[in-house]
């Protein structure tokens, strides 16, 4: 092969162009292949003013000092990603109702309670969340178990 000295040949130049512009070419036309695609959300993305103010409700009230979701939060209580879907809406609302006797009464409304389980239900929406099941090893590692 030879290599290649001096100034570039007019050959090059040419070469240099249509690649140039090829790549111009795939730029805009995949931009605006981009830009035909829109940026609706699915309706089920979408958090209703019922499902924000369960939202507001559940931070005020701190929910997330004892429960997690996706596993993430406190441990106190068990993880509420799936309670609706895996428990029932019912279910869950029992426990605003009166709390037990590790989770604090609120003194929830009936209208407070919808919003707050509505919020359960929309965060169920959104994915499925197993908690690992794993083994520790004698020196305190995990050691993840396939189910
Ligand atoms: C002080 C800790 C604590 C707080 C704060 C708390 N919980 Fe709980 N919750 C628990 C415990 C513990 C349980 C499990 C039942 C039991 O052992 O009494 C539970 C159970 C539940 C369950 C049933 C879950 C299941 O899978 O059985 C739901 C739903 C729930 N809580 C919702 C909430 C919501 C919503 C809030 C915030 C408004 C909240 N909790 C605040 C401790 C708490």
């Amino acid at each position: 092969m030879e290599a290649q000295t001096g100034p570039a040949k007019k050959g090059d130049d040419i070469n240099n162009r249509f690649i140039f512009w090829s790549l111009t070419a795939v730029f805009f036309a995949y931009s605006g292949y981009v830009w035909t695609l829109g940026t609706a959300a699915p309706q089920s993305a979408m958090a209703t003013d019922q499902v924000k103010h369960g939202q507001q409700i559940y931070q005020q009230s701190n929910c997330t000092a004892c429960h997690q979701f996706y596993g993430l939060g406190g441990y106190m209580g068990p993880d509420l990603t799936n309670v609706v879907s895996s428990k029932g809406a019912a279910y869950a609302r029992a426990f605003l109702i009166n709390g037990t006797e590790r989770m604090p009464d609120f003194g929830f409304n009936d209208e407070e309670m919808d919003d707050l389980v509505a919020f359960l239900e929309f965060v169920d929406t959104m994915g499925t969340y197993q908690a690992p099941s794993y083994q520790l090893s004698w020196y305190g590692t995990v050691i993840a178990l396939d189910e």
